[in-house]
This record gives structure tokens, C-alpha cells and sequence, in this order.
């Protein structure tokens, strides 16, 4: 896919994994939509791409503001390529360490959320060129312990990804997963947990396998891509 003027919305796209993709993918004169819960954080990422780029100031789990800015999104003319990134995680511990308030994140945010935006805008997208990739992770296809929440969204996801390809595909629209072990974000501290971010692979070259899976030739399509560091 020629990536140059398709317009391109990234979930999670103030920070770590989704920022990186959101920079890179502008560099290929993709046309940005920056979704995330942070105005200046999302203002911040908007300044270093570089191409005509929109805000979306957005909680991926307030259903109705969600199908509003998607509204709005689809009067502007809608996207052409939707990653769906956006994430939290959760201090390790079995299910029974978790609260169910933190649950019902979890599942809403990882998973919940992403089937509601894609359903909200396949419709438009089934017709042309288009594509979905889903930013999943490793611990949705291999059990990790001390993850089982996290898992179950990221599980759920895995089948979302394979179930919607098999919906569509007979149609132009191309779905693609990426399942990729620890990157070096802020996403560990941010729910408390210490991990090892010296191994980890760097956002920005996960951002470039995004860009590599999206721009390989019309006959080409990567449809999952495992990474490890
Ligand atoms: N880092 C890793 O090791 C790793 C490994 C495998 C998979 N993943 C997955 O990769 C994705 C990106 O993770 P990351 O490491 O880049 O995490 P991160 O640096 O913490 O970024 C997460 C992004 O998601 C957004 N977000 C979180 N909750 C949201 C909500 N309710 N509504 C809208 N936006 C929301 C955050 O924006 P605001 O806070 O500004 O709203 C932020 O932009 C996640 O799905 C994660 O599970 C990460």
C-alpha cells in the first residue's frame, strides 16, 4: 500500500508504541489521526509529524463520546488504515489480586473498545484499499503468568483479528496483527510494575515494522507479525 495522503488513525497515539508508529508513518506522508486520552500529550506528537495531522482527545471507554469523535471522523471522510493500540496493563499477580473496577478496564480498554471502533467504522472501509492492524501482544498468544486479565484482552483480541479477517475476506480490506514481546514504553510504570526496559525493543523500531507491514506491494500482505527482543 502507497501510504502518502491515506489517512491514518492510531489509538494510544500520545505515547510509547502508538507516538512512534503516529511520527514514522507521517514521514511517508501518511495524513494523521492522533487518538488519546491527553490533549497536550497528543498536541506534543502531533508537532513532530510531519504532514497534515488532527487531534482526537478521546477515552476509548466512554462509549458515547467514542462513537461521537467517530461520527465526526466519518463526516471528514473517514480512514483508510485504523491501528488499533491503545493500552494499559496490570501489577502481575493471579486473578484473584485483581480488583474488579481493574477488570472491567482492563477488558474495556484492551479489547472492548477496539471492537466498538471497528465496528463503528468498517462500513466505510470494506469497499477500497484499506486496512486494520491490530497492536496486540505476545501475551496474547503465548500465557504468561501473573497476566491473566491482561491476557484475556489480548487473547480476545487475537480472535476479534482472525474472525473479522475470515468476515472480510472476500473484500479489499486487509487485517493485520502484531504480536510483540516487551517494548520499552512507559506502559510498565504507569501501572506500577518494574520491568527489565534496558532488553526490551524500542518503540520506534516496532513503528518501523508498522510502516514496513503497511507498505509492501499491492499483492503482498502481512497478516501477523511475532516479535521478540
Ligand atoms: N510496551 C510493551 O512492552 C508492550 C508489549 C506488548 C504489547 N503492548 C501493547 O501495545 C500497545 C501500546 O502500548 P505502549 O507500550 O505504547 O503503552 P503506553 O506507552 O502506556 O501508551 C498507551 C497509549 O494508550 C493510550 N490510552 C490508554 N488508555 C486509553 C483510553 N482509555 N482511551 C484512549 N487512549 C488510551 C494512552 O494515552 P493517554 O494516557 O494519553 O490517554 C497512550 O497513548 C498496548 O495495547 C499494549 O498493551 C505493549
Amino acid at each position: 500500500m502507497n501510504i502518502a495522503n491515506k489517512r491514518i488513525l492510531v489509538t494510544g497515539a500520545s505515547d510509547g508504541i502508538g507516538k512512534e508508529i503516529s511520527i514514522k508513518l507521517s514521514k511517508s506522508g501518511a495524513k494523521m489521526i492522533l487518538l488519546g486520552r491527553n490533549k497536550e500529550k497528543l498536541e506534543s506528537v502531533s508537532m513532530q509529524c510531519q504532514n497534515e495531522c488532527h487531534i482526537v482527545a478521546c477515552d476509548i471507554t466512554d462509549t458515547g463520546a467514542l462513537y461521537a469523535e467517530l461520527e465526526i471522523i466519518l463526516e471528514q471522510g473517514g480512514v483508510d488504515v485504523l491501528i488499533n493500540n491503545a493500552g494499559i496493563f496490570h501489577k502481575g499477580g493471579d486473578v484473584t489480586t485483581i480488583a474488579d473496577e481493574e477488570i472491567d478496564k482492563i477488558i474495556e480498554t484492551n479489547m472492548t473498545a477496539h471492537i466498538k471502533i471497528t465496528k463503528k467504522l468498517l462500513p466505510s472501509m470494506r469497499n477500497h484499499e484499506t486496512a486494520i492492524l491490530n497492536i496486540i501482544s505476545k501475551a496474547g498468544v503465548v500465557a504468561q503468568p501473573g497476566l491473566s486479565v491482561y491476557s484475556a484482552s489480548k487473547y480476545g483480541m487475537q480472535g476479534f483479528t482472525d474472525v473479522l479477517r475470515e468476515d472480510t475476506k472476500d473484500e479489499p480490506i486487509r487485517i493485520a496483527a502484531v504480536y510483540q514481546a516487551g517494548t520499552n514504553t512507559g506502559m510498565f510504570a504507569k501501572s506500577g510494575q518494574n520491568a527489565p526496559l534496558e532488553k526490551f525493543s524500542e518503540p520506534d523500531d516496532l513503528a518501523e515494522v508498522v510502516r514496513f507491514m503497511l507498505e509492501q506491494p499491492e499483492k503482498i500482505w502481512l497478516k501477523e507479525v511475532h516479535i521478540e527482543f
